[in-house]
């Protein structure tokens, strides 16, 4: 089977599947990177905020001493948290995800949200945990994001949660442009208008929660939400093509030219995700899913804007 690849404007490859470890919880998320790079998988995404890096090391070590890959096939994906960004502060917390994930360097390293956090605070409740959304400008971020890149840390910068306008402020002032914004995406909330709007900026898409996220936390779901895998039109392309809903959700990203992160623990869900870089949906399967958009965000990101604190969702996304 074929990785399929998407060019940036690094001049760089990306694997359009990667392995998601959002919700992965320790004593599993080793296992699951484990399978998933005996699977075939060689892009894995991580994040600081997910509290689970220095198990992903391991197996990622585990795997490299054991030769199974080599890291230079690999691509590894991490995120600035919120906390951290002051331009000073962004070396030190690079620093503590490659020391986690036992890394010399980073393919990808994002800024995780455009909202920024008192130093030291991991998850700001009250407004006063809150820093304004000029202190620092993101663009002083940014700055700081591509000297990781100068000094050889990171091989490619980009966002994530950054809405076409947010994207557009930060090229405006780069030396590097972002290569990547890493967004929810599946049918329900289907981002065309910001997949063609980044591919006006030469930004590439990656999909997160592509299958909905159905394990997110209690505090993030709501009655009548997206529900991807239990759709009906999901679920007839999938008989149709022989597949599972997951799979055709998977497919579904990767034909619209977005990079995908499905997570999983389980080992077989892992290995037939993988199995969807094979399917082939016609156009009358995607024009059907196609239709499924509803603009519904299951991540709208209402935990980062308490009242009171400098930001809301409405700016969040605007
Ligand atoms: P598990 O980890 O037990 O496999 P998302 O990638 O959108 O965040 O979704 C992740 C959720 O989807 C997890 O609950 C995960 O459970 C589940 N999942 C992953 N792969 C599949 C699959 N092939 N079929 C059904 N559920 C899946």
């Amino acid at each position: 089977m074929t990785m399929k690849y998407y060019s940036l404007n690094s001049g760089d490859i990306i694997p359009a599947l990667g392995l998601g470890t959002w919700k992965s919880e320790p004593g599993e998320v080793g296992g699951a990177v484990r399978e998933a790079l005996r699977a075939g998988y060689r892009h894995i995404d991580c994040a600081a905020i997910y509290q689970n890096e220095a198990e992903v090391g391991q197996a990622i070590d585990a795997a490299v001493t054991a030769g199974e890959v080599r890291r230079d096939e690999l691509w590894i994906t991490s995120k600035l948290w919120n906390s951290a960004h002051r331009a000073h502060d962004v070396l030190p917390a690079l620093q503590q995800t490659l020391d986690d994930l036992q890394l010399d360097y980073l393919d990808l390293y994002l800024v995780h949200w455009p909202v920024s956090f008192k130093p030291g605070v991991v998850f700001a409740r009250s407004a006063d945990e809150f820093l304004p959304p000029d202190e620092p400008p993101l663009s002083e971020t940014w700055s700081a994001l591509e000297a990781t890149v100068d000094a050889g840390l990171c091989r490619n910068i980009g966002l994530s949660n950054f809405s076409a306008g947010k994207c557009r402020e930060i090229l405006d002032s780069a030396r590097i442009p972002p290569a990547v914004n890493q967004v929810e995406l599946h049918p329900i909330l289907a981002q065309t208008e910001l997949l063609d709007a980044c591919a006006a900026q030469g930004i590439h898409l990656t999909a997160y929660s592509p299958l909905g996220s159905p394990d997110r936390p209690d505090a993030l779901k709501r009655p009548g939400e997206p529900q991807p895998l239990a759709d009906p039109v999901v679920q007839a392309v999938a008989e149709r093509n022989g597949a599972t809903p997951a799979q055709v959700l998977i497919a579904w990203a990767m034909q619209r030219g977005t990079s995908v992160i499905p997570k999983s623990v389980n080992p077989e869900r892992i290995r037939q995700n993988f199995e969807a870089t094979k399917i082939e949906l016609g156009p009358e399967d995607m024009a059907a899913i196609g239709a499924l958009d509803r603009a519904e965000r299951i991540v709208r990101g209402e935990f980062l804007c308490p009242s009171g604190s400098p930001y809301s969702v409405e700016w969040l996304w605007a």
